[in-house]
Formats: structure tokens, sequence, C-alpha cells
């Protein structure tokens, strides 16, 4: 990790994004960056965004624009939030908790995974600022429900539980370079996760006032099942394209999951999130708040909680420009009148959304 860098001196996310990928070593990378199999649904994340292009409206005034949103209740400084990842110790020592600080200093909301480390107790400990807390469900009804019971009594903003790894993805990179074994699972208790059911959404229903987000959402059949069974909010995911090889893009997505529940709910988004642009194409169909994953990683490892603020200060700003430019000045504002379909002008790939740093970036399908 480098910490001894001004990263107010960096003035695009493409550089931070350097400094993190080359600070990170070899497997630690191939897990932070692989998908699974083919890796076509990680690379269809980036081509449908690539696959918007805007309709931007001129010569009204934009002189002050308001990015802020509130989602669960919590003022939002931007539409982002920084999605679950496990293993974040890999990218900084601090982990979830200095996730947590950087999105709570800048004004947004983490959401921490229940496999990542310090869990939430700690994380609670060491910092007041609001969060989400997503589960792997990896054991029974009664571990579910104190895990339920604790994230409550801690007070986090939402309880989400993770509903796209019945099975868990296969990443050909991490077999391929030995640095995970066949067969192994995270961290075990896998069964758990393939016996998950509507019921186990209606066990957390009647069990908490809390707020509860289904993440993995990828039809409009299954927001609707989500609404109907009491969820309050549609996380649509397809886990930066580490679960199903050969799904769609999560954009792709959007505008039915919106079609069938956006009157009644709130609809989150991630996978494939890399710049401003991508999150005004997100907030234009509809969505009410973005996740990123990847993109914050890189700057835990370039830099802790101050390298992930300064990126969140960068985001604010191609957010900014991209709204001033299409002519709006508030969220509110942004609609699918935006956006246009187009053909993507480059191959998708890890960094396409960021072609002027130099990553080496040989094994991904498409790429150079
Ligand atoms: C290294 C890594 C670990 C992840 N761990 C989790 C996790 O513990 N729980 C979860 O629900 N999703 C997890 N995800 C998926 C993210 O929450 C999110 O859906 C994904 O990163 C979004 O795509 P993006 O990386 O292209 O932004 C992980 C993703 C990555 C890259």
């Amino acid at each position: 990790m480098t910490t001894n860098r001004d990263f107010a001196e960096i003035h695009t996310l493409s550089e931070i994004i350097k400094i993190g990928y080359d600070a990170l070593e070899e497997n630690a990378l191939t897990f932070l960056i692989g998908g699974a199999e083919s890796e076509m649904t990680l690379l269809r994340n980036r081509q449908s965004l690539d696959a918007l292009a805007f309709r931007p409206r001129v010569l009204r005034e934009v002189l002050d624009i308001d990015m802020t949103t509130t989602f669960l209740g919590v003022d939002q400084r931007l539409p982002v939030f920084l999605a679950p990842i496990g293993g974040l110790t890999q990218m900084d020592p601090g982990g979830t908790l200095a996730a947590v600080q950087a999105g709570g200093e800048f004004g947004i909301m983490g959401c921490i995974s229940s496999v990542a480390k310090p869990d939430l107790e700690e994380v609670r400990a060491g910092s007041d600022a609001s969060a989400m807390f997503q589960i792997y469900v990896r054991d029974d009804d009664d571990w579910l429900l104190e895990r339920l019971a604790l994230a409550e009594k801690l007070n986090y903003q939402a309880f989400c539980i993770t509903t796209d790894t019945a099975y868990n993805g296969r990443h050909e990179r991490r077999l391929l370079n030995g640095s995970v074994v066949p067969g192994q699972g995270l961290g075990g208790g896998l069964e758990f996760q393939r016996t998950l059911s509507w019921d186990t959404v209606d066990l957390v229903r009647k069990n908490t006032k809390m707020p509860i987000i289904l993440k993995g959402i990828a039809t409009a059949e299954d927001a609707i099942m989500a609404r109907d069974h009491g969820v309050d909010v549609v996380y649509i995911s397809n886990h930066g394209g580490r679960q199903l090889d050969h799904g769609a893009g999560a954009i792709e997505v959007l505008p039915e999951v919106v079609a069938a529940v956006g009157a009644d709910m709130d609809v989150i988004i991630d996978s494939g999130f890399m710049r401003g642009t991508d999150i005004v194409k997100a907030i234009a169909l509809g969505a009410k708040s973005v996740g990123i994953g990847k993109l914050y990683c890189f700057g835990l490892s370039a830099g802790g909680p101050a390298a992930v603020v300064r990126m969140l200060e960068l985001l604010e700003v191609e957010i900014k420009w991209a709204m001033g430019l299409l002519g709006v000045t508030s969220l509110d504002q942004l609609d699918p009148s935006y956006l246009r379909a187009a053909a993507p002008a480059r191959p998708a790939g890890l960094t396409s959304a960021h072609p002027h740093i130099d990553i080496p970036n040989p094994t991904y399908l498409n790429d150079g």
C-alpha cells in the first residue's frame, strides 16, 4: 500500500487506479479483478455502459448543480455507495473500517460485508458513520437471526442479503494462478447459501424493522417478488461479473426493474461503474444510488481512506461536469430522455473506462 502520496495533487481517477493497481501483489490483484469463467458478464457490465450515449440539452443555466440525495433516510453527498467487499484487508489493513471511515468523511454510505474484516461490531466501535450491513447466509436460521439482531442493535442503516451466490463463482484466473484450489469455498458454509429461498426473506422481514435490501436481483420478476415479500430496496447486481458467467450487463437490467417496481421502492445498482458518466447513466434510468466495488478497492490499495476520499471527490467532479454538460442541475431532472443507444467505441476491459493509464491487462478478453 502506498500512503506517502498527496492525493490532493491527483486530478484523475485513472491515476489513483494506476497507483492502486501497481501496489497490489499478484494474488490480491487476481482476486480483485477476476470474474467468473470466461468473464463475459464482467465485460458486458462495461460494454453495456459504453453502449449508452448521452443526449445533452443546451442553453440552460447550470451554475449550481445539486448532486445530493437521500437514501435510507440519510443525506448523501452523491448518489453513490461503497459496495460490500470481502477480503478488503488485502487492499488496506484497515479493511471495512477504512472503507466506512472514507465514506463517512466524504458523505456517502458504505456497505460492509459479513465476510470482511473488521466485523460489524468492530466497525461500529471505530466509526459512527452510517453504513449498511451485507450478509452471506453461512449458517442456520438462528445464526441469521442473531446477526440480524446484532446489525439492528448496532444501528446499521439496512440489512442487505446477497442472493446471487448459491454457487460460488468459478474464478478461472485464480484457479489458473493457483491462488485458490478447486472446490474451495469462501470460508465454508456454502450449503446454507444454496438453501436460501423466499422463506428466508420472510423470516428476516418478520424479525426486523430495519430496511431490507436484496442484492443480486437481475430480473423484473424477482424484483416484483422482492417487493411482494416486503423488501425495501432492490439491489441490481451481478457481483461485478464474479458469479454467473454470460449474464447481462447490470445496466441492461435496470430499465425492466425500474418499470416493474420503481414506483414502489428504491432500486440501486452496481457492477461495472468506473466513472461519473456511468453513475449519471444509471440515475437517468431510474437508479436511486450506484455502488462502486473495484473502483474504490483500487483507491484503498493506493492509499487507504485518504485515497478513497480523493476518488470520491474526483467522481463528484465527473458527475458535476456530466450533469452540467447535459443541462441538468439536480438528479431528479435526469431521465431516460438524456440517453440513446450507441456502439461502444473501444473493446471492454478492466480499465477501458480509463484508457490513458498504462495497465497491463493481457488476459482480459477483447482487450488489445
Ligand atoms: C474483491 C471483491 C469482493 C467482493 N465481496 C463481496 C462480498 O463479500 N459480498 C457481496 O455481496 N458482494 C461482494 N462483491 C461484489 C460487490 O459487492 C459488487 O457487487 C461488485 O464489486 C460491483 O462491481 P464492480 O466491482 O464492477 O464495481 C465483491 C466484489 C469484489 C471485487
